[in-house]
Formats: structure tokens, C-alpha cells, sequence
């Protein structure tokens, strides 16, 4: 292997197509003959439509035809997943289970009602707009998780978990924290929108499509038309991001391939950014229930963290917030249980570390309190505390350096200068806060496909299905390429986001990297074995060698003191290429625990005077294993912050409690972080190769830094100003002093 490639800081091979403005996203597709699309969506939470009068928007200028629930051709259900869906390169999933226009019935807000088709998209929304529903709206609805709550009682949904008795351990114990946390729904937002382009051609079916998964969307949209997968095709060779939003279709890509069947003409339709808050998934509502206890010495004797978080009423999406807190921690006694509530908004999925991300912010706030209540430094409590195995499942960890990440990151933060007197630290008018939180995710790998060739103008292609979602995968595919042939990156070709090319993961899961880097090195040493029978041919300079005793180094064949640039090997005999098709499995290894560990450093700034909070600094330390390209995952971990500022200080869509309608539905209103909020962040790679998962060690660093760095910012806040935030946003008003009440 060549080490000049991997572990190297590499720029995006595809950066120049991204930069000058030749990459094409879904929408940039425009084929021959296209139509826009353009929805009509509900505006009330639940109910029925009553009727649709359409007689102005049929006038409207360019209007093709308008689709409802009257109006629309029969389709297939997705069937329910078997076997394990997620990571299967044949299964075909969905989070919102309904068809679009499939009947009256209205279950959410922004659900679609209609789609407008027009000549141009200015048409189609005039049109749109023109169409008049009609509801039998419900008497009441659920908007939000009490509501849900109070409606009827949560539904038990599995994923839980249990060793020892954790509720007389509580009951005996010296010290306890016993709290709910609670976070909000949070919305994706990727900066490039949903969006579908169709068409028909021989009675196949064509889709650009902004998907984290074109394999899994071409066997969905199959199965959703009686098609076989090989008479669908998805291509998506760039995404403007997703963190989950698009890892499983949703109703805009049925409604756009079917109304492109209908009319005839391919069919354009992206999603309104107000419906991105609606009709493609969010990170639901959760409520947290943690209880802690410990022993004198600070030892954890009883863990329970029990969650509900809200769904929507067709479809039982489940957060799984416990799901690292049955290993983090040594501790006898555990349990861990997730319940669901039904609410009227859109089927909830997987958002950036699905279930880790709020569940860690619960679990690592409610740490900090128990080390406080144990009268430990938050530091030494987690030392102390720190697990030798995976005690879930009695594994050995395959790779876990986690005391390290303490260490490097506390060193470079500066945690020993941290006085831990509460509102202690100051500078100016500004109060200090450090606070610090484990961060952790499971690490996957999946089964792959790929396809390596080797050409006659001495360059190699490689070809798969995988999508790079922004993360750097075509980046990571050529240096799999290189390290394993010596040519330089520029020599290698990377085709990716095609549904004809050999099948892929998803990109989700943070387990792309560690999945398709295997796949592609056995498509090119598949490949290298056929040239070297090529070699051998008669006529050529190896004709005498055997294949064994030939290499290829450095994009040359050599044997002996014979050494010819193996294009020059292919061309003089007309052979275009020597390929190999790669296939590897998922994870078959039963004897470790595969997780991922870091830990994250925050340092806040509270000036009481002009509520105004900051965060200053981030010190992360990460445990990924090998890390294949520095500056592609350092960025990770940096964005990974940058939303995990937004989940803490800012990010809640927020539903109207009286009728379930959205009510701050755009970037406007739905804050993010801006640059002006940016904290200094230094990211440390710890890079252990973790070789049971692969032949590089390489596990997958997408998710790893989006969780514990709200508890992170939450217990820094409370070092800093004394109170305890366990409801997420910290927004300015939870940390003001609530003004007495003068006496009149
Ligand atoms: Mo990630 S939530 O698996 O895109």
C-alpha cells in the first residue's frame, strides 16, 4: 500500500467541476420538452378535503394538468423492510409509507394535496396558487409531543435495553441526578433543495434525483411502479448535502415520475424550502426521562434513560436517543426504553446522528450533574467511569482510545486552568464557562459494488453507485485507486451517483467510506490480475514472466529490468482495458463492539449585562481509526460543530399549538448559525487504524462530532452562569433573570 496517498491531506478531486460551476445538481436538469411541477400543500394538520375547485387554476397561462387524490394514477405501497434494509443493496425503504394523492385524508400540514404541471415553473406556481381546497378539518389535532402525550399513552417501540436492577440500585445509592431533558424538532435544511427531474423513455423510468442513496431509490421507485430495478435509473453525481433528509424517498419523487408518465414530457419539481419543514422528514420532538446514581467513590451503580419522541400518524419512526447509553459508561445496572407519540406533522428520519444526537445531549448534560453531585470534576467522573467493553453485549471493543481523546483534547484546551466554582471565571463583563461532553457513534460497514478499469491511455476509471454527498467520496475513491496502482490522482477517473454503475450504500450512517473503499480495492486488484494476464500475452515485453513475478509500480509494469507503462502494454495489443468488478460484505465480525469515540471542549462567554451569549471556543478530540484524508474529515467534525452550535443555541421548528400549523417554516425564522457565531475550533484526529473493520482501519467520522456537543455547550453554560438548560434551544431568555416585580 502506498502511504504517499492515504492518510495524506487531499483536495477534492472534484472541486474544480464544484468551483466553475459544471457540477449539476437534480434541478440543473433540464431534458428535452420538460415541464415544471409545482404542489399544492395542506393547510390545515388533519382532516379531510372536502373538495378542490381548480376552474381558475385550469385558465391559468401554460397549465398541463392538475393531480389529486381523484386525479392520479394506481400505485404500488413500498413494502415493509425485512431482513436488515438499511445497509442491503436490494431493499427498498421509505419513511412515509403513504403514497402522495393516495386518498381524502390529510394528516399533516404541508402535505401534498395537488401538483400543478405547467410550461414554466413561474406558471405552475401562479397555477398553484389559484387551486382552492377545500377541508373537513378535524375538530382537534395533536401538534405537538404533550399534546400526543395527553392524547394517548406513548407506544413502546422497541431498540431498549436492560442488565441488572437498575431501579433498587437508584433507590440504595449515595448520590442521584433524576431529570427530563427535552429537544425540539430540528429540520435538515441542506442548502440545496429537494428536488425530482422524470422522464420516460421505452416505458423505463429516469430520474435525477437529490438522494443520499440512488440504489436504494431505484429499487423504491421500482417497487412503487411494478418496474424491475433495471428498468428505473437514478443518477444524483452531486448533493448539495442532506444529513438524512435524502436518504429515503419521499412523496415529491413518486408524484414527479408518475405525473411525467402521465403527460408524456419529463417533469421538474423541487420542493418549496417551506415544505423542506413538512414533507421530507425532520429530527423529531423528544422527551427524556435519565436517572442517575452512584456510589461514594463516584462509581455509576444505576443508568436509566428513558425517551418518547413524537411520529407521525401513518408512519412509526423511532429516535433511538438511548442508543449509546447502554455502553458508554461501566455500570451494572441499566435500562433504556424508547417510546413513540403520534402527532399531526410529517413522518420524522434520520437527521445528522439520528437518536446519538439528543440522546447524548440528555445523557452527557445529566453526567455532568452527577459528577457535580458526586463532587467530581466532570473529567475525572468520565475516567473514572470509563468502560472496558461494550457491557451491552459483552464485546471487546474493537478499537477505543477514548482516555486518549481525554487527554489530547483536555491538554489542548487548557481544562486544568478550569476553576470549577460556578460563574468563578471572568474577563471584562463576560463570565467564562468550560464545559466538556463525550461524543460516540456506532461504525458500520455495509456490502458495495464497485467497478475499477485500467485503460489504454495508461488512466484508470472507477465506477459505483455511491453517492458524495459533499463528504469528499470521489476524493476517497481515487486515492483507493492510487495507493493500491502508484498512479498519480490525476490519472484516475471517479464516476459516482449513477444507479447503472454497481451498486452502493447509502450515503448515511458515516458508513460509505468503510464500505466502498473495500469494493473499489478489489475491483483494482482484480483489475491489475487481468492486465497482468494481458502481459503475458505473446508479443509483449513479459511474455516469459510469469504473472506473479510481474508488479505494477507507480503505473508501470515491471518485471526484471523490464518496465513499460501499462497503457502501452494494453495499446499495442487493442485491448481498451483490463477491469475487475468488486464486491465485498458488510460486517461480518461478531466478536468486537464497533463504536466510534471523541470528546468535545467548550469554552462560553455570558455577558449578563446584554444577554449575550457565546461560544468561543471548541476543542475536539476524535477516534475514528485511520483517517484516509485529514482535510476532508477534519471538515467534517469542523461542520459537525457548526450544526451542533445550531442544535444548542438555536435550531426549533415550532408548531402552533392551537392547529399544528408550522410557524417559522424558512431560513428567516428557523435560526441557524451564522459566521458572526462562529467559536475558534481545533479538531484533533487521533488516527488509530481499527483493522477489524477493515484492511485500513478506517471507520467513518459524517456523524461522530454532531453528538455531545450541545451537552458540551449546555454544561459550559451552566459552569459559566449557574443554571442548568435541560430544554434545547439555550435561547437568550432561559439564561435572564426573570425581572422581579416592582410593587406598584
Ligand atoms: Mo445520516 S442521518 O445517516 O444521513
Amino acid at each position: 500500500m502506498n502511504d504517499t496517498v492515504i492518510g495524506v491531506e487531499t483536495r477534492r478531486v472534484e472541486g474544480r467541476e464544484k468551483v466553475t460551476g459544471h457540477a449539476k445538481y437534480a434541478a440543473d436538469n433540464h431534458p428535452e420538452g420538460m415541464t415544471f411541477g409545482y404542489g399544492v400543500f395542506s393547510t390545515v394538520a388533519s382532516g379531510k378535503i372536502a373538495g378542490i375547485d381548480m376552474d381558475d387554476a385550469r385558465k391559468s397561462p401554460g397549465v398541463i394538468d392538475i393531480f389529486h387524490h381523484d386525479h392520479f394514477p394506481a400505485l404500488f405501497k413500498v413494502p415493509q423492510p425485512m431482513g436488515s434494509p438499511v445497509t442491503s443493496l436490494s431493499g427498498a425503504i421509505v419513511d412515509e409509507r403513504r403514497l402522495p394523492f393516495e386518498n381524502d385524508v390529510v394528516s399533516y400540514a404541508g402535505q401534498f394535496v395537488a401538483l400543478v404541471v405547467a410550461d414554466t415553473f413561474e406558471n405552475a406556481r401562479a397555477a398553484a396558487y389559484k387551486v382552492r381546497v377545500r377541508y373537513d378539518a378535524a375538530k382537534s389535532q395533536v401538534a405537538t409531543l404533550a399534546q400526543g402525550v395527553k392524547a394517548a399513552a406513548p407506544k413502546d417501540s422497541g431498540k431498549g435495553h436492560r442488565r441488572g436492577e437498575p431501579e433498587s440500585a437508584f433507590d440504595g445509592a449515595v448520590h442521584r441526578v433524576d431529570a427530563v431533558y427535552t429537544t425540539p424538532v430540528e429540520t435538515h435544511n441542506p442548502m440545496e433543495m429537494h428536488a425530482t427531474v422524470a422522464y420516460w423513455e421505452a416505458g423505463n423510468l429516469h430520474v435525477y434525483e437529490a438522494t443520499q442513496g440512488v440504489t436504494v431509490h431505484r429499487n423504491t421507485l421500482a417497487r412503487v411502479f411494478g418496474l424491475t430495478p433495471d428498468q428505473v435509473e437514478v443518477r444524483a453525481p452531486y448533493i448539495g448535502s442532506g444529513f438524512g433528509a435524502k436518504l429515503w424517498m419521499w412523496p415529491h419523487s413518486v408524484a414527479a415520475s408518475a405525473a411525467s408518465r402521465e403527460i408524456g414530457r419529463p417533469v421538474q419539481l423541487v420542493v418549496p424550502r417551506a415544505q423542506m419543514f413538512t414533507t421530507t422528514g425532520h429530527r423529531p420532538e423528544t422527551h427524556q426521562h435519565i436517572r442517575l446514581a452512584t456510589d461514594a467513590a463516584g462509581k455509576l451503580v444505576s443508568i436509566r434513560h428513558e425517551s418518547i419522541n413524537s411520529t407521525s400518524f401513518t408512519d412509526g419512526y423511532v429516535e433511538t436517543c438511548g442508543s449509546v447509553t447502554s455502553s458508554l459508561y461501566s455500570c451494572p445496572n441499566v435500562l433504556v426504553s424508547h417510546h413513540t407519540t403520534q402527532v399531526n406533522r410529517g413522518t420524522p428520519t434520520s437527521m445528522r446522528a439520528p437518536g446519538a444526537a439528543p440522546g447524548l445531549f440528555a445523557l452527557e448534560s445529566a453526567i455532568d450533574e452527577m459528577a457535580l453531585a458526586a463532587g467530581q470534576d466532570p473529567l475525572a467522573f468520565r475516567k473514572l467511569n470509563y468502560s472496558q467493553k461494550d457491557e451491552s453485549t459483552d464485546q471487546p471493543w474493537s478499537s477505543n482510545h477514548l482516555n486518549d481523546a481525554y487527554d489530547q483534547a483536555a491538554k489542548a484546551f487548557g481544562w486544568e486552568k478550569r476553576d470549577a466554582r460556578v460563574g468563578s471565571m471572568r474577563e471584562g463583563t463576560e463570565l467564562i464557562g468550560y464545559g466538556m461532553a463525550a461524543c460516540n457513534w456506532e461504525a458500520f460497514r455495509t456490502p458495495s459494488e464497485a467497478r475499477v478499469s485500467l485503460n489504454a491511455d495508461g488512466t484508470a476509471t472507477v465506477i459505483c453507485a455511491v453517492q458524495d454527498i459533499g463528504t469528499g467520496t470521489y476524493t476517497i475513491a481515487a486515492q483507493t485507486v492510487a495507493s493500491i496502482t502508484g498512479l498519480p490522482l490525476d490519472k484516475i477517473h471517479v464516476k459516482l451517483g449513477d444507479s447503472s454503475f454497481p451498486d452502493a450504500p447509502v450515503s448515511g450512517g458515516s458508513w460509505a467510506t468503510a464500505s466502498v473503499m473495500p469494493a473499489i480495492a478489489d475491483a483494482t486488484r482484480k483489475a491489475i490480475e487481468q492486465l497482468k494476464g494481458y502481459a503475458g500475452n505473446p508479443g509483449t515485453p513479459f511474455a516469459d514472466a510469469k504473472p506473479d513475478a510481474i508488479t505494477l509500480t507507480g503505473g508501470n509494469l515491471v518485471h526484471g529490468s523490464n518496465s513499460v507503462p501499462f497503457g502501452e502494454v494494453l495499446s499495442k495489443q487493442r485491448i481498451a482495458s483490463a477491469e475487475g468488478h468488486g464486491r465485498t460484505e458488510g460486517n461480518g465480525n461478531k466478536e468486537f463492539s464497533f463504536r466510534s469515540f471523541g470528546v468535545h471542549f467548550v469554552e462560553v462567554r455570558w455577558d449578563p449585562g446584554i444577554s449575550r451569549l457565546r461560544v468561543a471556543r471548541v476543542v475536539s478530540a476524535i477516534d475514528v481509526g485511520r483517517v484516509i484524508n485529514p482535510t476532508a474529515a477534519r471538515n467534517q467534525v469542523d461542520g459537525a460543530i457548526v450544526m451542533g452550535l445550531g442544535m444548542a443555541l438555536f435550531e426549533q421548528a415550532e408548531f402552533d399549538e392551537r392547529n399544528g400549523l408550522p410557524v417559522n417554516n424558512n431560513y428567516a425564522e428557523y435560526m441557524v448559525p451564522v459566521h458572526a457565531d462562529q467559536p475558534e475550533t481545533q479538531v484533533i484526529l487521533l488516527d488509530y487504524p481499527d483493522l477489524h473493520l477493515n484492511e485500513w482501519g478506517a471507520r467513518g467520522i459524517g456523524e461522530i462530532g454532531m453528538t455531545g456537543l450541545a451537552a458540551a455547550v449546555a454544561n459550559a453554560v451552566y459552569h459559566a452562569t449557574g443554571k442548568r438548560v435541560r430544554s434545547l434551544p439555550i435561547s437568550l431568555e432561559k439564561l435572564m433573570d426573570v425581572p422581579a416585580t416592582r410593587a406598584a
